[in-house]
């Protein structure tokens, strides 16, 4: 475990964007096709708030466990609030995952004609101003997966804003999770291999060695390790079912730390970003060719995706 090789992935600067679009979204998607992984410095969302979010975070897995359980919503599938350690599991998993959340989604208002698939938030009583700087930290999320998004669209020939009104009001989670000490005797890992399955993962918190890929080239598991304050950012199930598998979703996991970090905890916050929950995942014309015919004929709302695979991984019933 401690000689798992690092993968190549470069680091990108988002602050390059701004003065070559098409260089930074080659080099974005370059990255996506290689290793379904980019890591993005300079990603825009400010250090003090991400600082004070990981405070807040510490603060509120540090709760005593009957009060966070209070803010568990037993049938909701973990769509907002509290999930307890070793709920989730893996598709295919033997164990489930060592890890605790809490699940921030979007604030919409009364009576939106998506409050019926996107389930309101639940805030604790505290620790204080956490739900003020959630909301912050969201919108923060919120404009950065934009920015990538439009790299995205530019890498595949589509128009800069092509994702605007597939992502506006979307299904985009924003989880806090931790990982505790690990004893020695521990069974399974802290996340099992897996696919995310939204669009594409903004992920803050991986300076914490634990996040690997496998290499789809060699079948190796190669270490992810982002420079200080950068994000990880990999593709999604419906990114790689819209793109025809042009940009694959990798898979993934966090494994246990070695001897010497195993007391500690690790937190990481990743930021699911979805579609809106009626946005139809149809594959892109421009990915389908004689050698990579359409693998999706028929298409799937975001929404009942998700739920397909929510079922897989043990979050709510069928
Ligand atoms: C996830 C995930 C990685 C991490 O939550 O889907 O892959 O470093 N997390 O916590
Ligand atoms: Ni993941």
């Amino acid at each position: 475990m401690l000689d798992t090789p690092a993968a190549a992935v470069p680091t990108l600067s988002l602050a390059d964007q701004a003065r070559d679009p098409d260089a930074f979204a080659a080099a974005l998607g370059g990255s996506f096709e290689r290793f379904g992984f980019a890591i993005v410095a300079d990603h825009g969302v400010p250090q003090p708030l991400i600082d004070h979010a990981w405070a807040q975070t510490e603060a509120l897995f540090a709760l005593p466990e009957d009060e966070k359980r209070r803010y568990h919503v037993s049938g909701g599938g973990g769509a907002r609030g509290y999930t307890p350690f070793k709920t989730e599991i893996a598709k295919d998993a033997r164990h489930v995952d060592l890890k605790e959340f809490w699940h921030v989604g979007r604030e919409l208002a009364a009576g939106h004609r998506y409050a019926g698939e996107m389930a309101p938030n639940i805030w604790p009583d505290r620790p204080k101003g956490f739900r003020d700087t959630f909301i912050e930290l969201f919108a923060a999320f919120d404009r950065a997966g934009d920015r990538l998004l439009s790299a995205i669209a530019r890498h595949l020939g589509l128009a800069p804003d092509w994702f605007d009104p597939a992502v506006k009001d979307g299904n985009s989670v924003l989880r806090l999770l931790h990982y505790p000490p690990i004893p020695a005797d521990a069974e399974g890992v802290r996340a099992g291999a897996h696919e995310d399955i939204n669009l594409i993962t903004l992920l803050l918190g991986a300076e914490e060695a634990g996040l690997e890929l496998l290499d789809r080239a060699t079948g190796q598991w190669l270490a992810v390790k982002p420079p200080q304050g950068a994000m990880v950012v990999n593709v999604g199930d419906m990114l790689q079912r819209l793109t025809n598998h042009v940009l694959p979703s990798t898979t993934h996991r966090v494994v246990n730390p070695p001897p010497e970090r195993r007391g500690h905890s690790r937190y990481s916050m990743p930021f699911f970003l979805h579609p809106a929950p009626d946005f139809l995942i149809e594959t892109l014309p421009q990915t389908i060719t004689a050698e990579n015919p359409n693998r999706y004929p028929e298409p799937i709302t975001a929404n009942g995706y998700l739920h397909q695979r929510l079922v897989e991984i043990g979050l709510i019933k069928a």
